[in-house]
């Protein structure tokens, strides 16, 4: 049987130190999983920290539930998409927020489950939802979609270079049902030569289109950002350099000041900072980490601070009376400290 503890939670050390974790700090796991980081976060942020998990896979959230009991009401556990993050906190009255974690992908017991058809290792139904209630699985774009569309899909979200032959074997072998059969039909196409199989890449666009997983995060990394109170910190560990793009560029256009062309001679966008990063350089597991969990090999780490302007300063901190326009010194020039809030939190 597959236990929570079956998945270990990479660069762990690294994101409860980028997060700052606080005692009595609130903290959201926006992919909570096996409950692996938000263990670590519940203790490092007792006594009176507060932690909201969020996963769109049931599976994930009866293991993390599980795994969290001896937390209590500290744990408040979510089955939800974090493109819902908003909406989640509100409905909790969980924030602002001192920390926010994005730990992406699949985890290990994903991986090795059957059911839902992640990988080509085991034959299983062409899934590949996190959550079993969304319409469309990865059968509908495999059997359903035009050729071009497929081969953007490969091209696009799984960087295959094959995606035009590739999309046309598909479409000549309908009905496709499991995922052995599509990784023999990719496998024969194109006998396996380097490390990777043939399919890794069709799995991973697959795998990405079917839960729109670049788009959400764009869309939760922004929403994120709103959650946050001052010097609250923002990590994202992803998996695959399409993830990582997104997160590079969001926190580069954020932590920026004026975003105007280059040709401009003066700035017309007055743009203001709004976070600060943690570490200029991308964070990446140890050699020993990748030797004791080689599923972190391919992890990369971004972090970064919130910064409040006096203009944006929200009523609810303790600093409300801050003088409008006046920039509060915050991580990039201060001791990085957390606001602890003022608002209480009724979690059950
Ligand atoms: C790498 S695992 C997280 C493991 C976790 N950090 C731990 O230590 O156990 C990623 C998790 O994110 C979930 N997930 C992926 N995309 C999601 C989304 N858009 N909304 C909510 N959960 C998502 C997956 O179901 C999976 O359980």
């Amino acid at each position: 049987m597959l236990t929570a503890t079956a998945h270990i939670p990479v660069l762990l050390k690294e994101a409860l130190d980028a997060l700052a974790i606080q005692p009595g700090g609130r903290y959201i796991d926006c992919t909570v999983g096996a409950g692996g980081h938000a263990e670590a976060i519940l203790r490092r942020s007792a006594p009176g920290g507060q932690l909201l998990g969020i996963d769109a896979d049931p599976s994930a959230i009866t293991l993390a539930r599980e795994r969290l009991k001896p937390y209590g009401n500290s744990a408040l556990i979510v089955n939800d998409n974090f493109i819902n993050l908003p909406q989640i906190c509100a409905e909790y009255d969980f924030k602002p927020v001192n920390g926010i974690l994005f730990d992406l992908g699949l985890s290990s017991m994903q991986l090795s489950e059957s059911g839902h058809g992640f990988s080509f290792q085991h034959g299983a139904p062409l899934d590949m939802r996190f959550d079993p209630n969304q319409t469309i699985s990865a059968a509908d774009i495999v059997n359903q979609y035009s050729e071009t569309e497929l081969a953007r899909i490969l091209f696009e979200f799984g960087e295959e270079t094959h995606s035009r032959q590739i999309a046309r074997i598909i479409v000549r072998s309908r009905p496709i049902h499991t995922t052995d059969q599509l990784a023999e039909l990719i496998e024969r196409a194109f006998p396996k030569r380097g490390r990777i199989h043939p399919a890794t890449k069709t799995f991973q666009a697959l795998r990405i289109a079917v839960n729109e997983e670049l788009s959400r995060l764009e869309i939760a990394l922004q929403q994120a950002l709103e959650l946050l109170g001052s010097d609250g910190s923002l990590a994202v560990i992803s998996y695959h350099s399409l993830e990582d793009r997104i997160v590079k560029n969001f926190m580069r256009r954020e932590s920026a000041g004026c975003i105007c062309p280059p040709e401009m001679p003066q700035c017309v966008c007055h743009h203001r900072p709004r976070l600060s990063l943690v570490n200029k350089q991308v964070i990446v597991p140890s050699l020993a980490e990748e030797k004791t969990n080689p599923r972190s090999r391919s992890a990369k780490m971004r972090a970064a601070a919130r910064i409040i302007s006096g203009e944006e300063w929200p009523k609810t901190t303790r600093h409300s009376h801050a003088p409008a326009g006046k920039e509060i010194p915050t991580a990039r020039n201060a001791v990085r400290k957390h606001v602890l809030f003022d608002t209480a939190v009724t979690l059950n």
